[in-house]
């Protein structure tokens, strides 16, 4: 079969205001990637001839999420037909397909566009192929107008709808396939007479119907793939659905998750066959988690490995930068931060260890922390392999500790020590026989004065 060129349009340059934020509304994040990542890698995946997404002027990242994708300024965000005009001084191409879609609404499936493109292939004069969804509650949608074989004879925003037309609950999802070769020439006839003085992309279909071609809808019944996000509320029920598919999908590959929606996973988080995921766990991007593996309860984890035997938490915080090797134990209230835990070591509760290497075996016990920072630098502190971190001791970094050496309890560590050796650093401890029981009798005495005194 012939190439037919296909052109991919994805429109960004919206203000977004009902998003009420200072951050361009297709770069919130979904699942720990912005919006417009999720849409672009579903693309992607359509082998386009090429992407180009309509930016606002100065939005440097954006234009560096999309690369190497082409990036088309829309000066005035005069509205969707608007942005696909800009995108026009971009597009090479003058035949074959041109996919439109919106930067706000990024969950659509590869399946879902491929029936979309394949519509508008279905008869000769179809020009237009537009992809709808019918909604329980249509509000804020625009409506399509159709005949009982599916072509489309206009859509009215919203805005624009009698009592009538917003009682039609077909709605359109913003995503068109267009004939390239004839798109400029629809574009050219938009005008803005509408309640939102606008150039909508949505006026295409009654205006191709004018030059003689007709616009056929797929109507598609997955729903959770066609919301658009215009608010936080919107954002958040796309986090949903996202969250929901991560989860089903982990447990597919073996996971197991006690409490599927209580774990927050990210996009690319990677968790092997029958590891555990307790309640109550948050995974930030970049996260790989060998099988073999049990998080227990109230973990927040984010760029790092772990490995096969390892035990983490309850109450663990493992932040970016971290390599936890085989048979680890990271116990409660234990924050980790770019540093390697050896095989076989352990920190079972309360502690810091950043910017360390700790060696195989190690133990770190209750209490224990690396102070790596003086204010300004971060320093690194080398714990080698067998060795016993005693409870509250403070290793001040730089500082390295050689194999199987003994740190006692309560050491502040700021100097080197040598292999097998004790290191002790801790003020004599003095006794007073008897002092704390004439300590309590004296001030039992003094309160019993007083009573009597106020009496
Ligand atoms: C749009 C559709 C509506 C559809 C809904 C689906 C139009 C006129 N309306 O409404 O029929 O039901 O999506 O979610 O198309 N944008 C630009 N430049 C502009 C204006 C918008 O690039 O000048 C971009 C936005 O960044 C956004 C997308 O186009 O990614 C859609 O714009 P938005 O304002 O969200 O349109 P809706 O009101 O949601
Ligand atoms: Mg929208």
């Amino acid at each position: 079969m012939a190439h037919n060129p296909l052109t991919c349009i994805i429109l960004a340059a919206g203000k977004g205001s009902r998003m009420m934020s200072d951050k361009p509304k297709v770069m919130h994040e979904i699942a720990g990637r912005p919006m417009i990542s999720w849409l672009l890698e579903t693309v992607e995946q359509l082998r386009p001839d090429e992407i180009i997404v309509v930016s606002a002027p100065d939005i440097p990242e954006l234009k560096e999420t999309v690369a190497p994708h082409k990036i088309a300024i829309q000066t005035e965000q005069l509205g969707t037909g608007d942005a696909v005009r800009a995108a026009m001084s971009q597009m090479e191409s003058t035949e074959g397909d041109v996919l439109i879609l919106l930067g706000d609404a990024p969950l659509l499936s590869v399946y879902t566009l491929r029936r979309l493109i394949d519509t508008r292939h279905e008869d000769l004069d179809v020009g237009v192929s537009v992809l709808s969804v019918e909604l329980e509650d249509p509000t804020s949608y625009g409506r399509l107008l159709t005949t009982e074989e599916d072509f489309v004879l206009g859509i009215i925003e919203d805005k624009d709808c009698t009592d009538e037309e917003r009682e039609i609950n077909i709605c359109n999802t913003g995503a068109f396939c267009v004939d390239a070769a004839k798109i400029r020439g629809w574009l050219d006839n938009l005008v803005n007479d509408n309640a939102q003085m606008e150039f909508y992309i949505t006026d295409i279909p009654h205006i191709a119907g004018e030059q003689g071609s007709r616009t056929k809808t797929y109507i598609t019944h997955e729903t959770d793939e066609v919301h658009g996000a215009n608010t936080k509320a919107d954002l958040a029920h796309l986090e949903q659905i996202v969250q929901s598919t991560l989860r089903q999908k982990a447990m597919m590959r073996g996971a197991v998750l006690l409490d599927p929606s209580s774990v927050y996973l990210s996009w690319d988080t990677k968790i092997g066959v029958d590891t555990v995921i307790e309640p109550h766990v948050f995974f930030g991007p970049n996260v790989n988690i060998d099988g073999h593996v049990h998080i227990k309860a109230f973990c927040h984890i984010e760029d790092a490995n772990i490995e096969t035997g390892s035990v983490i938490g309850p109450f663990a915080r493992i932040r970016p930068g971290t390599q936890i090797k085989k048979n680890v134990k990271i116990g409660n209230f234990v924050e980790i931060k770019n540093a390697t835990m050896h095989e076989g070591s352990k920190a079972s509760h309360l502690g810091y260890i950043g910017d360390a290497t700790v060696g195989a075996h190690t133990n770190f016990a209750c209490g224990a922390i690396t102070a790596n920072y003086d204010g300004f630098a971060k320093h690194h502190t080398t714990i080698g392999e067998n060795v016993m971190v005693g409870s509250n001791v403070n290793l001040v970094a730089p500082v390295t500790i050689g194999d199987g050496a003994f740190i006692a309890a309560g050491s502040t560590i700021s100097k080197d020590i040598p292999a097998d050796a004790l290191a002790k650093e801790r003020s004599e401890q003095e006794i007073h026989k008897g002092w704390a029981k004439d300590n309590r009798e004296a001030q039992l005495a003094k309160k019993a004065d007083t009573v009597k005194n106020k009496a």
